[in-house]
């Protein structure tokens, strides 16, 4: 022993000593948290060590990673560490050791004896076989995996070194087969994994004495086929899998005696058939999977003892016929595959007792129908596939007893219609005519009358009762109809895919579910019409509905108006219908163009009814009915008959004549021209206007470029009264005497008459109507013959006139206050009011002498009636406390109008005091009329008032309690309520038509 030595086995004592520190501190290496790299990171041959806890094992884990293609270990550089407390062991690439894996544990500090689990895994690129000597000493060796190793043998006694094995992994290894005495020597082994090895054949005695064996993995490998005796010794096997070899035959008696048997797995074998006794005594079978083999037929009693199997694969073969009895003792069964057969029809009794039943995929058979009752015992069938078959329809009420169904796969059939099969083609077709743009759609979607019996669709609807349904798979039919049940019965729905299938309208029906969320898929399919315009969004809409439409040969004319509002993103706000792939949807009628680069406005539909020769417009965003009759040469206004114009809606008409020959408006009186609004008729050979056919719901009048030289006064009547938008240039108007009303008409409502300025006179070259005056239009004289008669006349209507004149001052002031209590003519009587933020409408100020009257004649007068004023009262409305001067200015500051009480009391009273004066300086400051004064009793007599007062008197409005209008002078002099005359004006408009 050198002095070297010494000195490194003592401080191996004093680390062992020690209590074990968390990283690993021995060894020549680079060092991390619980981690060895030796020599060092960069050394061409260096492996790293990693020392893990295994739960209540402290450092009980070892992993060697060596370099892939590492040919030696060297265990010197840790040569210094101590590993007995080490059970598992991981060795990852590293090269075959040598000696035994016992040498080599010593080599590296690991206690043989102490480890139970080896794991020795290769790339698959080493070609050296595990000996005989391999295991020696590793007599407590309960779990070992060899993985990956290229081994091509395994020596036959190899395992008497490991009595105690329980679970071996032979995998990925290259074997041909294997030693029939490999396993004499470990009784106890429980779990066998042979996969993925190649192997061909095992020899019958291979598990002889196994009787602990519970599971044989073998998938993978080149089994041609089972020897009966070679499970006979493992009554405990639990689990066999047999996946991807190479069985096309099974012994009868393969399976037999195993009766704990739970799951066998065989799919992916070239199996033809089963021998009809196969499973008999494997009675708690649970699951078995023989997918993907080349089964064309099954016995009758195949699965007759299999009581508990809950798990049948069998998708991927060539059934094309089932037993009706195949799986009638399997009552506990939850999951059925039978995908990609060649399956044409099933048999009425096939699912019978099926109660069990989550799971039935039956998808991509040839299918052609299914017997009515088939599903009735599906009790608590949750997922149905039945898509990729041939189904053209489907029996009433098939899924009727299904009733824990959430998720049905139809799609890739042939459905045509969801509709009572006794309807094979549904009568609820849509009628598109494309040439003409037209439209029509009959439908009475809920009702059809069959032999004059009228039953409703959705009790015959094949998916009837069916409402937990949470995912419906339509794609790829021939549907042409959104099943109304779909919409109106299952509130469940989240999903629903109708792509890929013929429909070809769609209304609101179609989009108004009664589940809450819900994506639908309407696209590939042949919809034309997108009808929302019925649509009643306040409850129509309470479910979050996305849809996708994109994909279709979309119309673009009326029909699609608030379909494209909607798609803009321009319909409503609080609207919960989305269009998923708005920017994606196209309209390919007239012409292709995305429906968001679409002006909604500006679609319209072409009727087919019309007046001959016209063409008739629905256009719904305003609601019109346009009838053209332009350029027809016509002599007459053109007869509307009622059947012209769409019954469907309040429609209003727009009749455009322009350049006829028309010469009368008394056509109007017999065609169905109540809802006419807009009357375009320039350029025909008007020269006069009769209002008596003149519709009041008459909004736009255009008669340019006619042969009118005046207008009657009763036309002009009826145009003052209405808000009619005139075009009126254009004509050889005469300017005259007779012209004056006109005249006066363009001054003072020029703004509704749109070309006010070529309105010119035949008889005034280049001079407009508008800026003439009265005098050029009609002065005193015209003739020398006339001056006498004219003077007498002149002087009779100035003396009328004056006396008019007079009398209207006299009275204007009573002539609109009957204007305004009658409500008419507001705007005439209509006063801006700038001071509209102001909080109240009155402030009133009084003697407290005059209390009562204030509050029980003029406060309730005012603040209860209509319209209702709101009043600032002192003892109500001012603050407590504050100084009588700010109070009386903030309350004048605050109010429309102040109402001043003049009583004798007042100006005994108050008179002089600072409320009245704050009053007056504001109103003289504003220069409005913002103070009434309310006489009580006499009016006082003038000599007894002060200046100010008699002032006030003489210039404000004024008005005697005792006036039998007394009420109606005051309201006139309150502020008039802007929206009062807004309303009012409307209410007019109404009543005019
Ligand atoms: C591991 O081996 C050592 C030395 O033989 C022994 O002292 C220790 O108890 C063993 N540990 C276990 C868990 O077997
Ligand atoms: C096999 O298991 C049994 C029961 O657990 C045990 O008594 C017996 O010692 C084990 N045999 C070997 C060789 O380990």
């Amino acid at each position: 022993m050198n002095a070297w030595e010494v000195a490194w086995r003592l401080t191996f004592w004093t680390w062992m000593v020690l209590p074990s520190a968390n990283s690993l501190d021995c060894g020549r290496c680079d060092r991390g948290a619980n981690e060895l790299t030796c020599p060092y990171s960069f050394s061409p041959d260096h492996y790293v060590i990693k020392l893990t806890d295994v739960r209540e094992w402290p450092r009980s884990s070892f992993h060697l990673k060596c370099k892939h293609d590492a040919q030696s270990v060297d265990f010197s550089y840790i040569s210094d560490c101590d590993f007995s407390t080490v059970k598992y062991v991981e060795l990852q690439w590293c090269p075959m050791p040598n000696g035994s894996f016992s040498e080599m544990f010593e080599q590296i500090g690991i206690i043989a004896k102490n480890v139970t689990s080896l794991s020795f895994v290769n790339l698959g690129q080493r070609y050296e076989n595990l000996q005989e000597w391999h295991l020696e000493g590793l007599t407590n060796l309960k779990a070992l995996e060899f993985k990956n190793n290229g081994f091509t043998s395994i020596p036959p006694h190899v395992f008497d070194n490991t009595p105690k094995l329980l679970h071996l992994m032979l995998v990925e290894n290259q074997m041909e087969t294997l030693p029939e005495s490999l396993f004499h020597n470990t009784k106890n082994l429980t779990r066998l994994e042979l996969q993925n090895n190649g192997i061909v054949s095992l020899p019958k005695g291979l598990f002889a004495n196994l009787t602990n064996l519970r599971n044989i993995s073998l998938w993978e490998n080149l089994l041609s086929q089972i020897q009966p005796e070679l499970l006979s010794d493992s009554p405990k096997l639990w689990s066999l899998e047999l996946t991807k070899n190479n069985i096309s035959q099974l012994d009868p008696d393969v399976f037999s005696g195993l009766r704990e048997i739970r799951k066998i797995l065989i799919s992916n074998n070239k199996l033809e058939t089963f021998p009809e006794r196969v499973f008999h005594e494997c009675p708690n079978l649970e699951r078995l999977e023989f997918e993907n083999n080349r089964i064309t037929d099954l016995p009758d009693d195949i699965f007759s003892e299999n009581v508990n199997i809950k798990r049948l694969n069998m998708d991927y073969n060539r059934l094309t016929r089932l037993p009706e009895k195949l799986f009638t003792n399997m009552k506990n069964l939850e999951n059925l595959k039978l995908k990609r057969n060649g399956i044409k029809s099933v048999p009425l009794g096939l699912f019978e007792g099926l109660e069990k039943l989550q799971v039935l995929d039956l998808q991509s058979n040839i299918l052609e129908d299914l017997p009515p009752g088939i599903f009735d015992d599906l009790i608590s069938v949750d997922l149905l596939i039945l898509h990729n078959n041939s189904l053209s329809e489907l029996p009433d009420e098939i899924f009727a007893n299904c009733e824990s169904l959430r998720e049905l796969y139809l799609s890739y059939n042939k459905l045509n219609t969801l509709l009572p099969t006794m309807f094979p083609n549904s009568s609820l077709e849509s009628v598109i005519d494309l040439s003409n743009n037209n439209l029509s759609f009959s439908s009475s979607r809920t009702e059809l009358t069959h032999y004059n019996k009228t039953i409703t669709v959705q009790d015959y609807f094949p998916l009837a009762r069916m409402t937990g349904l949470t995912r419906l798979l339509l794609k790829n039919n021939q549907i042409t109809e959104v099943p109304l049940a779909l919409t109106t019965e299952f509130e469940n729905l989240s999903t629903l895919d109708l792509s890929y299938n013929s429909i070809s309208y769609l209304d609101h029906h179609d989009l108004t579910f009664k589940s809450s969320i819900l994506k639908i898929d309407y696209r590939y399919n042949n919809i034309k019409v997108i009808n929302l315009n019925y649509m009643n969004f306040s409850t129509d809409t309470n479910s979050r509905v996305e849809i996708y439409v994109s994909e279709n040969p979309l119309v673009c004319n009326c029909e699609l108006f608030k379909f494209a509002k909607l798609t803009k993103g321009t319909l409503r706000d609080d609207i919960a219908l989305t269009v998923a792939d708005a920017s994606q949807v196209q309209c390919s009628y007239p012409e292709m163009t995305y429906v968001t680069s679409i002006d909604p406005t500006s679609l319209t539909c072409k009727s087919q009814k019309c007046i001959e020769n016209c063409t008739c417009m629905k256009r719904p965003h305003d609601h019109m009915f346009v009838v053209d009759c332009s350029y027809q040469n016509l002599q007459s206004i053109p007869l509307l008959k009622k059947e012209h114009i769409p019954n469907d809606d309040d429609y209003e008409v727009t009749l455009m004549l322009t350049n006829n020959s028309i010469t009368s408006l008394d056509g109007l009186g017999k065609g169905e021209y109540t809802n006419l609004v807009n009357l375009t008729i320039p350029y025909n050979k008007l020269s006069f206007i009769s209002d008596t056919y003149l519709p009041k719901t008459l909004e736009a009048l255009n008669v340019r470029g006619n042969n009118i030289s005046s207008l009657t006064t009763s036309v002009m009547k009826f145009f003052n009264l209405s808000d009619v938008q005139l075009n009126l240039g254009n004509n050889p108007w005469r300017c005259d005497c007779n012209t004056l009303e006109l005249h006066r008409f363009l001054v003072d409502s020029g703004q509704k008459v749109l070309d006010i300025h070529e309105i010119g006179c035949s008889n005034f070259k280049d001079e407009g109507l508008i800026n003439l005056n009265e005098e050029d239009l009609c002065p005193l004289i015209k003739q020398p013959f006339v001056i006498a008669s004219i003077t007498a006349a002149s002087i009779i209507l100035l003396v009328i006139a004056i006396l008019g004149t007079v009398s209207f001052y006299k009275f204007r002031q009573d002539i609109k206050v009957w204007l305004f209590t009658h409500r008419l003519l507001l705007w005439a009587v209509a006063e801006e009011e700038k001071d509209g933020d102001k909080k109240y409408d009155a402030f009133v100020s009084y003697s407290s002498k005059d209390e009562e009257f204030v509050n029980t004649i003029l406060v309730p007068g005012l603040e209860n009636k209509d319209p209702k004023y709101k009043l600032c009262l002192h003892y109500r409305d001012w603050v407590p406390g504050e100084y009588i001067q700010n109070q009386i200015h903030h309350s004048v500051e605050e109010s429309r109008r102040t109402i001043v009480v003049l009583s004798p009391n007042f100006i005994e009273n108050v008179w002089g005091h600072l409320e009245f004066k704050a009053a007056h300086s504001k109103a003289l400051k504003d220069k409005t009329n913002r103070i009434i004064v309310i006489v009580l009793g006499e009016v006082p007599p003038k000599d007894e008032l002060d200046e100010e007062l008699r002032l006030y008197l003489s210039t404000r409005t004024y008005l005697l309690k005792s006036d039998p209008k007394f009420w109606e002078k005051l309201r006139y002099a309150m502020p008039h309520p802007p929206d009062l005359l807004k309303k009012k004006e409307k209410q007019e408009k109404i009543e005019l038509r």
